[in-house]
């Protein structure tokens, strides 16, 4: 296989949840996966390395922002445009928590959840930019993981819905940044929909006082309706490898 043909994913949170089936539906021999996460990923690993797919797994935890930045700069030093017909950043990391009325949220709950869903994949992203400023045009796409919550405001859920909303912000105004210059990243904000996967779990298990809408999230749950995480990553992959991708900035993948 010519070089060229070769794809770089860089994806945080690929632990567990859709991060995790992000990872697994990309190994690939045409692939190098670069993964983010505070723990080793030894069973990602093995898999990758069974399917001759080239991986790093990168132990960082997000809430400290410089460390997420440096880490993204070791792992893309020496790597040039000639390696690679596409480079992505996929920013799935992200906390549910807390959830909780506003005025039972201490100021240390503020701070992690503004560093892992907003700080970190705004970071991330100008670092990113910055590092892959030279490759041509089409070749960089950032994605950066939404949330209906963006849109929808929730009791309880404050904190989450603003960081999700500026980050769909954010990434407008890159886009515009972006779109002016003669090689432009491709960025979208994407909401995958609602999916199975430990966020979903910790939406259930919080106190019933604290989050008016539990009920409709369990009867949810048992009626089947949330995604596999493999099946809403099959989902945001066919929209990241689209001809249209970064057309529309901010996008519902169940309506896409
Ligand atoms: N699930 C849904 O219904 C749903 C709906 C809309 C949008 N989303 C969005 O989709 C994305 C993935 O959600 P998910 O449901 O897969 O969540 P999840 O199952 O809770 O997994 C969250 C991932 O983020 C990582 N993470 C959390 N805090 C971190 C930190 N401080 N440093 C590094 N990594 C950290 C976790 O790593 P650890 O294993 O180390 O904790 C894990 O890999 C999120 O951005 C979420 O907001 C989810």
């Amino acid at each position: 296989m010519r070089a060229s043909a070769r794809k770089l994913y860089i994806i945080t949170g690929a632990s567990r949840g859709l991060g995790a089936a992000l990872a697994g539906l990309l190994i690939d021999p045409a692939h190098r996966l670069v993964c983010m996460a505070r723990a080793p990923l030894p069973a990602l690993q093995a898999r990758a390395v069974a399917a001759n797919c080239e991986f790093a797994s990168v132990a960082v935890d997000l809430c400290d922002v410089a460390a997420a930045v440096a880490a993204l700069e070791s792992a893309l030093a020496g790597v040039t445009h000639g390696d690679y017909s596409e480079i992505c950043l996929i920013n799935n990391a992200g906390t549910v928590l807390p959830i909780k009325p506003a005025e039972k949220i201490r100021a240390e709950e503020i701070m992690t959840s503004v560093a892992v869903n907003l700080a970190a994949p705004m970071a991330l992203t100008a670092a990113f930019l910055r590092l892959t400023a030279d490759w041509p045009a089409g070749l960089r796409k950032v994605v950066n993981l939404s949330s209906g919550a963006a849109q929808k405001p929730y009791q309880g859920w404050s904190v989450y819905c603003a960081t999700k909303a500026a980050l769909d912000q954010f990434s407008r105004c890159v886009a515009l940044e972006q779109a002016d210059l003669a090689n432009g990243a491709r960025i979208a904000a994407l909401a995958p929909g609602m999916i199975d996967t430990g966020m979903q779990a910790e939406i259930r298990a919080v106190p019933a006082e604290d989050f008016k809408e539990q009920s409709r999230f369990l009867a949810l749950q048992q009626a089947g309706a949330l995604a596999t995480p493999e099946a809403a990553g099959r989902r945001l992959i066919s929209h990241l490898q689209g001809d249209d991708f970064g057309a529309q900035t901010v996008v519902d993948l169940r309506h896409a």
